[in-house]
């Protein structure tokens, strides 16, 4: 199984703010949503909590959030109280990609656990105002494997580039 990461960053590296997108890209949740369909997503509590309620669990995917708290439930969920412990959950369903949709925490703690394979960053050409952020692209791990630009138009009010990485062994 590789475990991957999908996210979507501004230049400054700012990807929420007060629990919420900043941005809005049709093409981008185009993108999320065809990229992710059918398979296991990890996603923390805040993040979880954060999708509209009639828009949660994402459908066609296994939603597994990540809480501490013990007694958490969320109707067609499972629910994990590790990164690892949801990993494996993934992996025991016989999963052969699995997507890790942030936020900013999860993202942090897969990365610096060294337990990410690939990487699909919607890179957003823009700074912005926000309190949650991803970890800098190390160039000495990953590796650049595929880029698509896309510019300004009337329904994308920013450039912004759809980057795959994956990690040099
Ligand atoms: N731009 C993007 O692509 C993108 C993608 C996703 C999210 N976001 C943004 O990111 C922000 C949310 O990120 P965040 O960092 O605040 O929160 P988060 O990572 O979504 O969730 C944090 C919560 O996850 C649980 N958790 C974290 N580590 C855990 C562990 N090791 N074991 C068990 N549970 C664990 C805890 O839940 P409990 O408190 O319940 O214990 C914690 O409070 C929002 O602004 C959202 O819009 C942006």
């Amino acid at each position: 199984m590789i475990t991957s990461l999908i996210v979507a960053v501004a230049e400054n590296n700012v990807i929420g703010k007060d629990n919420d997108l900043i941005w809005r890209l049709p093409k981008d949740m185009k993108f999320f949503k065809e990229t992710t369909l059918n398979h296991h997503i990890i996603t923390g509590r805040k993040n979880y909590i954060s999708i509209p309620k009639k828009f949660r669990p994402l459908p066609n995917r296994t939603n597994i959030v990540l809480t501490r708290q013990t007694d958490f439930k969320e109707e067609g969920c499972v629910i994990a109280h590790s990164l690892e412990g949801a990993i494996a959950h993934a992996k025991d369903n016989n999963e052969t990609e699995l997507f890790i949709i942030g936020g900013g925490q999860i993202y942090k703690e897969a990365l610096e656990k060294g337990l990410i394979d690939r990487m699909y960053i919607t890179h957003v050409h823009h700074d912005f105002d926000g309190d949650t952020f991803f970890p800098e692209i190390d160039e000495k791990i990953w590796n650049k494997v595929s880029e698509i630009s896309n510019s300004v138009d009337e329904k994308h009010q920013y450039p912004y580039s759809f980057v795959v990485y994956e990690k040099i062994n």
